[in-house]
């Protein structure tokens, strides 16, 4: 069997579709080689200290995980100095992150959550890495952080990596998505998954149960039908799952459906995920993938961004089950 390498199936996008510029290309091999290196320090677990706190808070008011830390530097490392980049943007930095002079500027906007579902670290529970390439819209020497306010839409690319019981990478260039299997001994990337078609209908959603008391109308409403199983309205059983992980979420779902919602309520009124850097990677990745992903009214890759760090309410996965919340809340 022909194993495909990242650096290959980057090359052959280009060639047949044009998809992939020599820059894009080694801008998407940097953020592989920053993945692997988060990855061989989380698979140490406590050896390395993974889920220790470092006693800050980040911009979020969220307390910093020491590996939270590490892993923005190994990301901002890894990609300042190569030329493609005119600056980026990170959960774990409250201003965005310029190119140093010494280097060259590139074309390119990086925004990244360097370590999702961190809460998980200290147990032993999948965690990964989340990015999107936008283009400077303007003149990319002459910086302005408002070039990172563009709708999801003009991503080219995006994808996360699980750090689970293998690392996966998942990757968009709005050609289909692709998943590819770390081998540690070659220390490549190789694809394992060529074209990954979330399903339309599921029987598994995924939601934090404990928001209920908060949960809006249209909500609650989707929830109780699907709880009510093959006696309510919806006449077939659901199951639930809820890894705190929206990677390894994202990934169960991109394997075999379901439909995942963070969903804005009572306590979170702007919703808990960050449009930048989560919501838009994966939802720019789930509609590639075949799905759909809104805010509950509205598509997530349409939405105008307002502010760097801004949050969002979530619904994506299956198109069937995502379309049916997003009805519920236009019926009000
Ligand atoms: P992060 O670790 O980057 O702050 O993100 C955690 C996110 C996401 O991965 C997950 O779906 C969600 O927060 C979990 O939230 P709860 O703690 O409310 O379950
Ligand atoms: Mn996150
Ligand atoms: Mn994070």
């Amino acid at each position: 069997m022909r194993r495909v390498t990242l650096t290959q199936y980057l090359i052959e996008q280009q060639r047949q579709y044009g998809k992939v510029s020599p820059e894009l290309r080694l801008l998407i091999e940097v953020i592989a080689r920053a993945c692997k290196a988060i990855s061989h320090t989380v698979s140490k677990g406590p050896l390395a200290g993974i889920g220790d706190a470092v006693g800050l808070d980040n911009v979020q008011g969220e307390a910093q995980k020491k590996l939270d830390v590490i892993a923005n530097e190994v990301l901002v490392e890894a990609n300042e100095w190569g030329g493609q980049l005119a600056a980026m943007v990170s959960e774990e930095m409250a201003e965005p992150y310029q190119i140093p002079n010494r280097y060259p500027k590139g074309e390119f906007l990086l925004l990244y959550d360097p370590l999702d579902g961190s809460s998980n670290l200290d147990v032993n529970i999948s965690v990964g890495t989340i990015f999107s390439v936008l283009r400077c819209p303007t003149n990319c020497s002459d910086f302005d952080y408002k070039a990172f306010l563009q709708p999801g839409a003009r991503q080219v690319a995006a994808g996360f990596a699980v750090y689970g019981s293998a690392t996966i990478l998942v990757l968009t260039v709005g050609n289909g998505v692709v998943g590819f299997t770390l081998d540690r001994e070659m220390g490549s990337f190789v694809l394992t998954d060529e074209r990954i078609v979330i399903p339309d209908d599921t029987q598994e959603f995924a939601i934090n149960a404990s928001n209920a008391r908060n949960w809006h109308p249209p909500v609650k409403r989707y929830i109780d039908e699907c709880l009510a199983g093959k006696s309510g309205p919806r006449d077939k059983d659901f199951n639930m799952r809820w890894v705190a992980s929206m990677v390894a979420d994202v990934y169960r779902i991109l394997c075999r459906g379901g439909v995942f919602l963070y969903p804005k309520d009572a306590k979170h009124k702007e919703g808990r995920l960050r449009l930048m850097y989560e919501a838009n990677p994966m939802a720019f990745i789930v509609e590639q993938a075949g799905g759909a992903a809104t805010d509950g009214r509205q598509r997530i890759l349409d939405l105008q961004p307002t502010a760097l760090h801004q949050r969002v309410g979530v619904v994506l996965g299956s198109k069937n089950e995502v379309e049916r919340v997003t009805r519920y809340h236009a019926e009000g």
